[in-house]
C-alpha cells in the first residue's frame, strides 16, 4: 500500500516559507510554461501550496490537485479558491492516482517526482490514468550531466534526502520517463539556482505522451 501520511511532517512548513522566494527567482515563470499545453481533465501531483494554479489555462475544463503535506494542502485549498480554473484539493500520492484508467488528458508533475517515494510506480500510475495522446507535463530537478557534479550529487542525496522532503537530487528522470512507456515529445534543459547561494542544478522543462 502507498503511504498517505506525510513521511516528512515539518517539509510541508518550510516549503510554504522558501516556495515563494522560488517563484519570485524565476520557478514561477517555469510553472507558467510548464502548464500552458494543458488542457481537459487534469491531475496535479504534488500540488504543494498551489503554485502553479495562477497559470493553468482556459483550455482545462478541471484540476484535481493531489498533495500528501496537510499544511501544503490547506494552502493549495485556498489557492484553489482564486484559481482561473476550477481545482479540487484533495490528499494524495502519485503512487495511487483516484482517477479511473484512460481518463485524463494531462498531468502535472512541478518538482515532484524528485521526492515521491517510487518514481517508477508513481509513472506506472501517470500511463494507467492518461488517456491515449494523453500528456504527462513535467518540471523537475534532475541529476547533472556532469561527471563530478553528478557524482556530488550522488553522495549527498541520501542526507539532503531527510532534510529536504524526500528530495533526490540524482534522479534521471527524463529516463524513467521514458522507461515507464511515455514518448518524450520536447525537453528544454537548463541551470537553475532556486534560493541565493544555491547551485544552479539541472532542470528539465518537458512533455511526454501516451501512445
Ligand atoms: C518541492 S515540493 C513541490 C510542490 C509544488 N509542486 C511546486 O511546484 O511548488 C514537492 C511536493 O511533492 C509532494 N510529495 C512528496 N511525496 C509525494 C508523493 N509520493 N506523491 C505526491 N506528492 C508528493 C510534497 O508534499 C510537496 O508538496
Amino acid at each position: 500500500m502507498p503511504e498517505t501520511s506525510p513521511r516528512h511532517p515539518s517539509f510541508g512548513r518550510s516549503f510554504a516559507r522558501v516556495g515563494p522566494r522560488m517563484d519570485a527567482r524565476g520557478a514561477a515563470d517555469h510553472r507558467r510554461r510548464l502548464v500552458a499545453a494543458a488542457h481537459g481533465a487534469v491531475v496535479e501531483i504534488g500540488a504543494g501550496y498551489g503554485a502553479t494554479f495562477p497559470f493553468y489555462p482556459a483550455a482545462v475544463s478541471g484540476v484535481l490537485a493531489l498533495e500528501p503535506d496537510p499544511t501544503l494542502r490547506e494552502l493549495a485549498r485556498a489557492a484553489a479558491a482564486r484559481a482561473p480554473v476550477p481545482v479540487t484539493v484533495e490528499d494524495g500520492v502519485a503512487e495511487s492516482l483516484p482517477a479511473a484508467d484512460s481518463s485524463v488528458d494531462v498531468v502535472v508533475s512541478s518538482l515532484v517526482l524528485c521526492s515521491v517515494a517510487d518514481q517508477a510506480v508513481a509513472l506506472a500510475e501517470v500511463v494507467r490514468v492518461l488517456r491515449p495522446g494523453g500528456l504527462l507535463l513535467f518540471y523537475e530537478h534532475v541529476r547533472s550531466a556532469h561527471r563530478i557534479l553528478g557524482a556530488a550529487e550522488d553522495l549527498v542525496t541520501p542526507l539532503w534526502s531527510r532534510l529536504a522532503g524526500g528530495c533526490h537530487p540524482n534522479r534521471n528522470t527524463a529516463d524513467s520517463i521514458a522507461a515507464a512507456g511515455l514518448t518524450v515529445q520536447g525537453l528544454e534543459r537548463f541551470g537553475f539556482s532556486a534560493l541565493p547561494g544555491n547551485p544552479r542544478l539541472a532542470h528539465l522543462l518537458g512533455v511526454a505522451s501516451k501512445a
